[in-house]
């Protein structure tokens, strides 16, 4: 622990973990899959709930994870150890469901999913809540190592295109081009390596000096790419059939999986349910609003994934290309449409370095996390955690490179698997994305909000946020909206409706209920109408 070691560095000003935080929030998930998931679940109508999303589930939750973090001083793992009770009925409940599952399991002969099970049941016993800080450092792990695979090819085609190779006349070639690309050894790994190169110099360096003055570099580089991509695309004639294909509201196309997608985007897209955002808070200090500071990430986060679609389809239509969906997108299609714009490498380069920043500052936060736990519980120095885990990441990293195109390099881990499981995933790289965007993110979200909500208790958590953030915790909520907060007849001693109440109400209910939705529709249990 860190006890007698010196005080835990702090942010520098509430702008730098603003943009620390919007940095981590702000990834591939806005630039790359918000605008196609946008496309195709009925343009403004899902962006009316994506943001319905956001303000109600989003904003508690990254609340709770910032005063967790705060109130601790600590890594995620060192926040649960901290506030976890001796003994705790609900943490007992889901061990002894896990267990029963398990026996039941095993009783059909599901070896490898009942082992799993029996597993996991033990742990919850042994180690209650301080498991979900588990499971967000061995996500830091996880997401980082396929997480920067991609990134890597973002990089690789910086160069690519700063070197004039991405002059494709069409899709099918650039589709050829990439293909070849991600399955060559020497690029794909090569790439990765400098990604992660990149994460460990900046963490290395701490937070003032490493992840903030970055941060505040690289995010306003961002702010002026996109916009400059933006006015380049809405000026090419024809631009306005991308805008209407993009926002225009078809409340037809908007189905219930919609809005469960929705809601899983938005905990991706705000970097929430591993305590990326635990650790960020853990820096902050106790001036410093977290109510406010909240607000600007979510928003900064928002208007970036709603600019990212308008620098892209405006662009993709007026060149006469059909909207592809997922990497097709942003590594086929895109290279073949700036191809046709005058100063199309220029183009092509920007729009990859701009993918590669957003990338980056979220890269440095899921190195964080791992690094803020083996620096704050197991001893290590920053200088070591970051090069150990850095390494670490790079190797598995690496496995998921070559494993992209299928097992074929690596047929010896498809065979332990199948005998484990029975069934397999197409490579890796595919197992550790759906580990953790679809069981360890939404899990580890539904158990903050529970933990918050049922047992350290919204009170003690609105204690922590009122410093620094009164208004939120004590004033009546119409005083503040009608703007007479300090009118005397409107100050009584009981204010019942404040924003901390309506908080209180949707972390303990709303948020659990709507994340343990969104949860058994990704891993398939909840079908809703539509398809
Ligand atoms: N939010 C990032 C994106 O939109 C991804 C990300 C970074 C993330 N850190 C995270 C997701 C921590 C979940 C948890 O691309």
């Amino acid at each position: 622990m860190s006890n007698g070691t010196p005080a835990r560095e702090q942010w520098g000003s509430s702008i730098g973990f603003i943009l620390a935080t919007a940095g981590s929030a702000v990834g591939l998930g806005n630039i790359w899959k918000f605008p196609y998931i946008t496309g195709e679940n009925g343009g403004g109508a899902f962006v009316i709930v994506y943001l319905l999303c956001i303000a109600v589930i989003g904003l508690p939750v990254m609340m709770c994870e910032i005063a967790l973090g705060r109130h601790t001083q600590r890594n995620p793992v060192g926040a649960f150890l901290a506030l976890n009770p001796r003994s705790s009925t609900l943490a007992h409940l889901f061990g002894l469901g896990m267990v029963l599952c398990g026996v039941f399991l095993l009783c059909f002969r599901n070896w490898g999913w009942g082992a799993v099970s029996l597993v996991l049941g033990a742990l919850i016993f042994r180690f209650r809540w301080t498991l979900v800080g588990i499971m967000g450092v061995l996500a830091g792990f996880t997401i980082l190592s396929f997480y920067s695979v991609v990134a890597g090819w973002t990089l690789g085609y910086v160069l690519k295109g700063a070197a004039g190779q991405l002059g494709f006349t069409d899709v099918a070639v650039a589709e050829q081009h990439f293909g070849e690309f991600i399955a060559s050894p020497g690029w794909a790994v090569g790439c990765h390596f400098v990604f992660v190169l990149l994460c460990v110099l900046i963490v290395y360096k701490g937070i003032r000096s490493g992840i903030e003055r970055w941060s505040k570099i690289l995010m306003p580089v961002l702010f002026m790419i996109l916009i400059v991509l933006i006015i380049r695309g809405l000026t090419l004639p024809g631009a306005v059939k991308g805008v209407q294909f993009y926002l225009s509201p078809d409340f037809s196309k908007l189905t219930g999986e919609g809005v469960l997608i929705a809601l899983g985007h938005a905990f991706f897209s705000l970097s929430l349910g591993m305590g990326a955002i635990i650790t960020y808070g853990s820096y902050l200090n106790k001036e410093q609003n977290i109510f406010l500071s909240t607000l600007s990430v979510v928003a900064l986060d928002t208007l970036v994934a709603l600019m990212a679609g308008l620098a892209m389809f405006p662009a993709v239509f007026a060149m006469g290309f059909a909207p592809d969906v997922g990497p097709g997108l942003v590594f086929q299609v895109l290279p073949a449409v700036f191809n046709q714009i005058p100063l199309g490498a220029a183009w092509a380069t920007l729009f990859f370095v701009l993918l590669s920043v957003a990338a980056l500052t979220s890269g440095i936060s899921l190195l964080e996390v791992v690094t803020a736990y083996f620096v704050d519980e197991r001893g290590y120095s920053r200088r070591q955690a970051t090069i150990v885990f850095g390494t670490v990441i790079f190797l598995l990293g690496s496995l998921c490179a070559l494993s992209v195109t299928g097992w074929q390099n690596m047929p010896w881990i498809e065979r332990g698997l199948k005998a484990v499981f029975g069934t397999v995933a197409p490579s890796l790289f595919d197992v550790l994305d759906r580990l953790s965007s679809n069981w360890m993110l939404p899990l580890g979200g539904l158990f903050i909000s529970l933990f918050v909500g049922w047992i350290w208790g919204t009170k003690k958590a609105v204690d922590e946020i009122r410093h620094g953030s009164h208004n939120f915790a004590d004033v009546h909520l119409w005083s503040l909206l009608a703007g007479l907060k300090d009118d005397p007849s409107h100050s009584s001693d009981l204010h019942v409706v404040t924003l901390a109440s309506l908080w209180g109400i949707f972390i303990r209910f709303i948020s659990p209920f709507a994340v343990l939705l969104a949860f058994l529709h990704t891993i398939g249990w909840l079908r809703l109408g539509g398809e």
